[in-house]
């Protein structure tokens, strides 16, 4: 009899399910009923706290479509995770405590990158762990796309999308603000995707007047809108400049804006005379179903990971690579950040076609 574990940790995304589905139908397969899987509650906080459920073979069935995660997740900071709790408990030792408790012969963590670094963790600890690579922001470092970005990049579009027609009908300057606090490939994507004039990424500072050159030099080609694509985290060339402490001490003296599209807009309205308006899609990225390529992507990394699992090969991640699933060592890519090289040809691509990065 095999017994293996699943969680899901960090942000949600649209096609944790589907990747769920693709281990356990991949499992059932090989060995029909000797094979018991574990649920645990919440991404780590089930297996710290020994909270699970014995998943049913139905369980899985009819989830291909359906977004979130049927586990629940939670944020469990890898900085954390050395530290006691509020109650003194050793989070790690009670995780392999769990572990061993229940006799499991795999944990497979689904996760973007701190969670992927707990993996990590916990294989150097001595257990046997497969991560599979989640996350909408696309930043795990090893694999060519991660599941759940195109899905929030459809959706991101569509917003881009529909501010079009309302920025075309009013001549209005609209910044449409895509989730990304380190690496821009959400706002990178969509905001080709959905024509896009200027696209602002934390990879790639900018400059408040080149933006507003930008914006000029559309008004004298005859263009009355524009759309400005702008990651959660992308950074003026001034701030990107500083370091961590003068950063933080110049934004608690500064004026306060909800986040970075709110500045921009009251900075470019200033400088322009131009009307602005912000839209945020926020939280809406990461929900509902994934499109159809998330879920051939998570069947393949799930079926993947399955195999490795039977093949006994542990300690790594299942990845995409030149349209090939594969799979890395996790110390190969725990705690390394994909970004968008701004030399890269897609960059190049959008700025030949006239997209400013306003640098
Ligand atoms: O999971 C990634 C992500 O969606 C980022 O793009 C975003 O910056 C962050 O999570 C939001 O986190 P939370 O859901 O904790 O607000």
């Amino acid at each position: 009899m095999k017994k293996v574990g699943l969680l899901t940790s960090g942000g949600d995304c649209q096609a944790l399910n589907a990747t769920m589905r693709g281990i356990a139908k991949t499992l059932y397969n090989l060995y029909g009923d000797e094979v018991e899987i574990i649920g645990f509650e919440e991404g780590y906080r089930g297996l710290i706290y020994d909270d699970y459920r014995v998943m049913k073979k139905e369980d899985f069935s009819g989830i291909l479509t359906v977004g979130g995660t049927m586990l629940g997740t939670s944020r469990t900071p890898f900085k954390l995770i050395r530290e006691p709790d509020e109650n003194g408990l050793n989070k790690v030792a009670a995780m392999i405590h769990t572990y061993k408790k229940l006799k499991l012969d795999c944990l497979f963590v689904l996760g973007g990158n701190g969670s992927l670094k707990t993996a990590n963790l916990l294989s150097e600890e001595g257990l046997n762990v497969i991560g599979l690579p989640k996350t909408i922001d696309n930043d795990l470092w090893g694999t060519d796309v991660t599941f759940g970005f195109q899905s929030a990049v459809s959706i991101a579009t569509s917003a881009i999308d529909s501010i079009h027609t309302t920025a075309a009908s009013h001549g209005r300057v609209f910044i449409v603000e895509v989730m990304g606090h380190k690496v821009g490939w959400l706002t990178l994507y969509a905001g080709i995707a959905g024509g896009a004039d200027i696209i602002l990424l934390p990879e790639i500072p900018y400059d408040l007047d080149k933006i507003c050159d930008a914006l000029k030099e559309r008004g004298k080609a005859g263009k009355h809108f524009s759309i400005i694509a702008v990651a959660e985290g992308a950074i003026s060339k001034e701030d990107a400049a500083l370091t961590k402490k003068e950063l933080k001490k110049k934004r608690e003296k500064g004026e306060k804006y909800p986040s970075v599209a709110y500045e921009l807009a009251a900075k470019i309205g200033e400088k322009t005379g131009q009307e602005v308006r912000v839209t945020v899609p926020g939280h809406m990225q990461r929900g509902g179903a994934p499109i159809p390529y998330d879920r051939v992507l998570s069947t393949r990394l799930g079926a993947e990971a399955a195999r490795l699992f039977d093949k006994k090969k542990f300690g790594l991640m299942v990845a995409a690579k030149n349209n090939e699933i594969t799979s890395i060592p996790l110390k190969e890519t725990a705690g390394k950040l994909k970004t968008v090289d701004p030399k890269s040809e897609i960059v190049r691509a959008a700025k030949l076609t006239g997209i400013s990065f306003g640098d």
